[in-house]
Formats: structure tokens, sequence, C-alpha cells
């Protein structure tokens, strides 16, 4: 597919999660715009892309948290399955040729054993899981029917890097740490998340932007499947610290939580070239690990708002048990 790559608009609606300090590494030569909006509001979309041309759109908005998501199901219906299909129809309307949708491989739902391909059921359990498996099917149906054809769907696994919200695991891990604070391990620690580096999930996504096939979907997988209680022996070993009762709490386990995710990545590797060059896990958290010691600034921004002790209050004390 021939692009243009002239410029890259930024549409952020700078929600609790949003921090325009992600992108400040982003050379600032007129070729990257960030503007503050909604992709539910369908006048904005519709001017920015009639106005600068824009011929492709990726969907990475979107409410993410899990354990959010147990608390607040109309929101996440909202901006997941409502903001994506409004997008989607807006930029079919304004002559976009290209539309990603950046899913989840939460769609299909907790794995015993095995790995899912793009054919498999969709079996997901969070309200998360559930709106972001809404909106795949919803924008399929919604592309069908204006007879559009570049819809691309992917579905990643766990991302980790720099930048990522203090309230993910790892970042929770490692802000705790290096505060002197404990882990909070939901029940027993053994549930199993495929970890993929953040910048591999991003050449992924380009992958498929530039190469994937209209109307398919692409699982985008790490590769690094683990159980959250390795995650943590990692990060600590990076640090440092020992597994012990001044560095690791195990709380109560988060509701429904989903034991296994995993998916087969043999489309995107075969069809598009694709694969992590951050093939160790042990490689990606020693650059997570360095990051994070590297800028308190960035994650005291929100570790020290007062949202974010609320949230840690009613999350991890009331919810969790967690004990300071
Ligand atoms: O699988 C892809 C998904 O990964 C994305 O679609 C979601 O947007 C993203 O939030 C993530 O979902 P998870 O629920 O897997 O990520 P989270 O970082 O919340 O949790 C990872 C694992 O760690 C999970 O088994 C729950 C556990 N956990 C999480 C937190 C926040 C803990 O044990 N303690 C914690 O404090």
């Amino acid at each position: 597919m021939q692009r243009n790559p002239g410029k890259i608009f930024c549409i952020d609606a700078l929600t609790y999660a949003g921090n325009t300090e992600n992108l400040a590494d982003i050379p600032r030569d007129g070729r990257y715009i960030f503007v503050k909006g909604l992709i539910q509001d369908a006048g904005f979309v519709r001017d920015m892309i009639k106005n600068h041309g824009l011929d492709a759109v990726v969907n990475f908005a979107a409410e993410t948290h899990v354990d959010r998501s147990l608390k607040d199901s109309v929101l996440f219906e909202n901006t997941n399955v409502k903001g994506a299909l409004s997008l989607l129809e807006t930029s079919i309307n304004s002559g976009v040729r290209r539309f990603v949708q950046i899913s989840t491989d939460e769609v299909y739902g907790s794995l015993e054993k095995g790995s899912a391909t793009e054919s498999a059921a969709l079996n997901p359990t969070s309200s998360y899981a559930k709106s972001k498996a809404d909106a795949d099917v919803r924008l399929q149906a919604l592309a069908k029917n204006l007879g559009y054809e570049g819809l691309v769907i992917t579905r990643s696994s766990n991302n980790y890097g720099p930048y990522q919200h203090p309230e993910k695991f790892i970042p929770i891990s490692l802000t705790n740490l290096l505060q002197g604070k404990r882990v909070p391990v939901y029940g027993s620690g053994k549930n199993i998340r495929d970890w993929i580096y953040v910048l591999d999930n991003c050449d992924g996504i380009e992958s498929v932007l530039e190469n994937g096939r209209n109307g398919e979907i692409y699982n985008i997988g790490g590769g690094n499947e683990y159980k959250n209680t390795a995650i943590v022996l990692q990060i600590l070993s990076i640090i440092g610290k020992q597994w012990g009762k001044d560095t690791v709490q195990l709380v109560k386990d988060r509701s429904g939580h989903d034991f296994r995710y995993s998916i087969d990545c043999s489309k995107i590797k075969k069809e598009l070239g694709w694969s992590p060059k951050t093939m160790e896990l042990s490689d990606g958290l020693r650059k997570t690990v360095e990051w994070y010691k590297n800028n308190p600034a960035w994650w005291k921004m929100t570790t020290e708002s007062p949202a974010f002790k609320k949230y840690v209050q009613q999350h991890y004390v009331e919810t969790h048990g967690m004990k300071e």
C-alpha cells in the first residue's frame, strides 16, 4: 500500500491516563501535531480528516484498565464501543482509506492450554475485554454494511516498557519498589500473561497499517508467557532486591481474574515478516527498569497526584485488602 508519510496527528481526550509528556521525545518539526479532542465528536473528527487530508486512522483510543472496568462498565462501553464506531463511521464518510483498530488478546478469553489464532471464538469475560470484543464485531459489521474494505484489526498481548501508566502491573511493581513499598500480587500470582515490549507492538501495528490485508485481523504477541510471580522475581533481581515480606504482598484476587492469555502470531510473521526484536523478557525488563529509575519525575506526576492516591486507597486498600 502506497502512503505519503507526511504528517501524524495525535488526537487524545487527555483523560486520567493521557499525558502529553509521553510524546515529548518526538521532534517538533511540524510532522507531528497534537490535538486535544474526542473520537466521539464526529464534527471535530470530520474537520480534522478533511482539512488535513488524512488517509489513515489508527484507533488506540480506549479505556484500557481491566480493574477499572469492573467498576464502570458503561464508561468502557461508551469509549471502546460507541467511540470506535463513531470514529470508523466518520472516517469512512470522510474518505479515509485505511482504519486500524487496536484490539487485545483478551477478546479470546482465558485459555488453559494452546494459543488462539485470529479465527478462534471470542470469549471475553471482563467488562473491558467484552467492550473490545464488541467493538471488533461491531466495526466489522459497520465496515461490511458501508462497503468499506480498509478496516484491519490488531490483537496485542500485554505491553510493557517506558511511559506505561503506573496503574498497570509492571509499572506499579516497579514504582512501588523504587519507593520502598511492596508489590501487590493478586491471588496466588500464578496467572499467566504474554509480554511484548511496546516498540515491538508498534512495529507490528505499523506493518499492519502499511501492508495488512483489507478486512483481516492480526495477533501481535511477544512470545513471552510468564506467571506474574516470575515477572516480580525478574524485576526484583534486576533492581537487586529479594522476594520477601518487605518487597511483595499477596493480596485479594481480582474478581473474575482470567488465568492465561495466549495468542498464535504465525499469521503476521508469515504474511508481513514481523517478529518481536526484544526476544528475551529480561532484556526488555532491564530497559524498562532503567527508564523508570531515570524518570521519577514522569511517574511521580501520577503517583503523587490526589487522584492516584485516591485510586490506591479505594482499589488496593479497600478492594484488595492491601496493607501499607
Ligand atoms: O492482554 C492485553 C491487555 O493487557 C490489554 O488489552 C489491557 O489494556 C491491559 O491493561 C492488560 O490487561 P491485564 O489485566 O493483563 O494487565 P494488568 O497490568 O492490569 O495485569 C497483569 C497481570 O498482573 C494480571 O494477571 C493481573 C496482575 N496484577 C495486576 C495489577 C495491576 C497484579 O497481580 N497486581 C496488580 O497490582
